[in-house]
């Protein structure tokens, strides 16, 4: 039984136990619990160790794959160039400049959809190296080292359908409209602009300067006509691909983007939002650009059907 191994107390044996140096006045012993001492330096080495691995990263999740939000956003000032150039169009400054994930706002079918028409479009072409991309609206199809135009292509006449079209434009629309809410801008003083594209990202060593996505930077100085970029992840982070975060480059702190599947994130293109993406590790991570200007010299229609 448990209960005898315990220690057993009876008045005779205790007093035989106590070591006793002198008869009289003998001060108390000092109880040392060692046991305690150690779980103290184990937990002071466990917060140690975890504060200098925040401080050496500086990395913090904005949003993780597993979560779903509706929304999460935060504001950031407007970078002192991006404000003056939007003093130029009235009714698209943004209230705030920032960036917002939307998880609910793209639905699952039509997720599916968008990712079959990159794996559709891609099988026609990709690139050598490790980041391809397909444009509906010019036709640039990543091939080999360079690029091909798909709606040339005689064996991808016909690869595409009214239907996916339609989907794609649908799903623009909602991303411009949650844009103009999001940063309270007027509807109809957002376009849509060029290059908006579907990219495939694997691991392959890259070939060409194309393929080199990981490096930091503005898209605003990439693309002159971004004033609002927004991206739509078709593929999920730690299942489809390892790698491949998004990750806004902040003084203090870098913030991470996890892709997940049907998740916008919506940014304003400016300095205020430098950024790369993480080189691809393993699996291949799917995304749609879909990108948006103030200026209506840089407005592109919705892509069509061209047979
Ligand atoms: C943020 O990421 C950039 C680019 O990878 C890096 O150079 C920088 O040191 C990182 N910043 C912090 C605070 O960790």
């Amino acid at each position: 039984m448990a209960k005898m191994r315990g220690p057993r107390k009876s008045p005779g044996t205790n007093k035989a136990e106590v070591p006793t140096t002198s008869q009289t006045t003998s001060p108390p012993r000092l109880q040392i619990d060692w046991r305690r001492i150690f779980i103290r330096i184990l937990m002071m080495t466990g917060i140690m160790v975890a504060v200098y691995y925040t401080k050496a990263t500086d990395l913090v999740t904005f949003v993780t794959q597993k979560e779903e939000v509706l929304s999460r956003s935060v504001d950031i000032t407007c970078s002192e160039d991006y404000a003056q150039e939007l003093l130029h169009f009235p009714g698209c400054t943004p209230r705030k400049c920032g960036r917002v994930v939307f998880d609910t706002l793209v639905k699952p079918s039509e997720v599916a959809a968008l990712l079959n028409i990159a794996k559709r479009g891609l099988s026609m072409g990709g690139s050598t190296g490790g980041a391809s991309i397909l444009d509906l609206h010019s036709g640039a199809l990543s091939h080999g080292n360079a690029f091909v135009n798909i709606f040339k292509l005689e064996e991808a006449r016909n690869l595409f359908t009214e239907q996916d079209f339609k989907i794609y434009s649908f799903v623009k629309n909602k991303i411009h409209k949650a844009i103009v809410d999001h940063f309270g801008i007027e509807e109809n003083k957002l376009y849509l602009t060029h290059p908006t594209f579907f990219s495939r990202i694997t691991p392959a060593p890259p070939q060409t300067v194309h393929d080199e996505y990981w490096h930091p930077h503005v898209d605003k100085e990439t693309y002159e006509s971004f004033h609002y970029t927004s991206l739509l992840y078709l593929t999920d982070y730690s299942y489809d691909f390892e790698g491949g975060r998004f990750i806004f480059i902040d003084k203090d702190s870098n913030k991470t983007v996890e892709p997940r599947s049907g998740r916008v994130s919506a940014f304003t293109s400016g300095s205020e939002n430098l950024h790369h993406v993480e080189r691809v590790t393993k699996g291949t991570r799917y995304a749609v650009t879909v990108s948006f200007t103030c200026d209506p010299k840089h407005a592109i229609s919705d892509p069509v059907l061209q047979r």
